[in-house]
């Protein structure tokens, strides 16, 4: 490594492309891969491995590749540049899925039974739950293993999965010695776990049954208003963070995320205000977030093969780069060295 990229930090974190990335996603964790961005090297990817793990696509792959497509030209959109950072599609680098095989043999059967996603979606799936599910996970610690990240941008949810992969790692380099870096969570404060809108016990999800629980990155202004409008809140009427108001504490979480303001600064500015006024208020200041993104997206999503050259020079660059740990590690378990033609 060159002596001067030593001291800058790697920043890793993959997405789903299971649909349009909702309002949840974007200030939960897509806002701060952009805000990092220009800061760290910064390597990020369309998870579409692991979407494969529940039925979804099965009827239509086309939709598949389709998301995948949109999802990627939604990340450049929303201000990460892919001359600057790597940006993949995970299918398309071959090593993560390597390294999850080995990294497999390196997890026990009872820590990944533990996983509350797991149990959460395979209770949702019922007869239909895959071993890729329950795997998902090592999977996942292979995206992030395999690259080295210090640090890891992602909502509450994914905090046990991080913590797995920590465990992995513990592991792995318990044996074989300091092999794997051992990477850290970021997770911001206020929009760590933002609520579904119908109810706010709930994350807000992108595969909710119910569109009017989540507002998606791509939503009209009047569609956004009208949501935000209908979002569940409490019969007080006071827009103050209080346990038990969950409904307006979420509110809350979104201005706040969406305007930098700070809960004090949002409980002065509605103080005798009633709901109408917040919901409003909300509503515009997620639409002032989103429509640049959507306009950007607009002009991106019609150019097809600047998307598919960025996707191929990502695929080279992670590959290139990962393989370097594939290879210490498969040279650490007892491998021959790769066979060359
Ligand atoms: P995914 O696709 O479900 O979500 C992408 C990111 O959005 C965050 N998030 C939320 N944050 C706040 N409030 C919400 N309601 C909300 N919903 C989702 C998630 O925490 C996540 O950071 N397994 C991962 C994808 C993945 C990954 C990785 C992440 C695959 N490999 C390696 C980090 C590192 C997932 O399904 O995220």
């Amino acid at each position: 490594m060159q002596p001067e990229t030593e001291s800058r930090k790697t920043v890793l974190s993959l997405i789903q492309p299971t649909g349009t990335p909702t309002l949840g996603n974007y200030l939960g964790a897509l806002k701060n891969w952009a805000a990092v961005s220009n800061d760290y090297d910064c390597i990020y990817g369309v998870a579409d491995l692991h979407s494969i793990t529940v039925p979804t696509f099965r009827e239509n792959p086309a939709q598949l590749r389709k998301n995948t497509l949109d999802l990627y030209a939604l990340l450049i959109a929303l201000g990460i540049d892919p001359e600057k950072n790597i940006l993949f599609v995970q299918s398309q680098v071959p090593t993560h899925a390597q390294l999850a095989w080995i990294l497999n043999c390196y997890t026990q059967y009872g820590e990944a039974s533990r996983m509350t996603q797991f149990k959460d979606k395979s209770a949702r799936y019922g007869a239909n739950v895959s071993v890729g599910l329950f795997d998902y996970p090592v999977l996942m610690a292979a995206d992030i293993l395999i690259y080295g990240a210090d640090y890891v941008p992602i909502g509450a949810d994914q905090k046990q999965h991080l913590e797995l992969a920590r465990n992995i790692c513990d592991r792995f380099n318990g044996i074989y010695g300091p092999v794997l870096k051992m990477p850290e969570p970021l997770i911001g404060k206020a929009g760590a776990k933002i609520c579904s809108l119908q109810d706010p016990l709930k994350k807000m999800s992108k595969s909710d049954d119910n569109p009017k629980a989540y507002v998606s990155m791509l939503d009209e202004p009047n569609v956004i208003m009208k949501k935000i409008k209908s979002a569940v809140t409490d019969s007080e009427a006071e827009v103050c963070c209080r346990e038990g108001k969950d409904g307006v504490n979420n509110l809350m979480a979104i201005y706040s995320c969406c305007t930098g303001k700070t809960n004090e600064e949002i409980e002065a500015e509605f103080r005798g205000k009633g709901y109408g006024d917040f919901k409003t208020a909300v509503g515009e200041a997620v639409c002032a977030t989103l429509e640049p993104i959507q306009q950007r997206y607009r002009e991106l999503i019609t150019d097809k093969a600047y998307l598919e050259g960025c996707m191929a020079r990502g695929a080279e660059a992670a590959t290139r780069l990962s393989q370097r740990t594939l290879s210490k590690v498969m040279k650490k378990v007892g491998f021959y060295p790769p066979a060359r033609g």
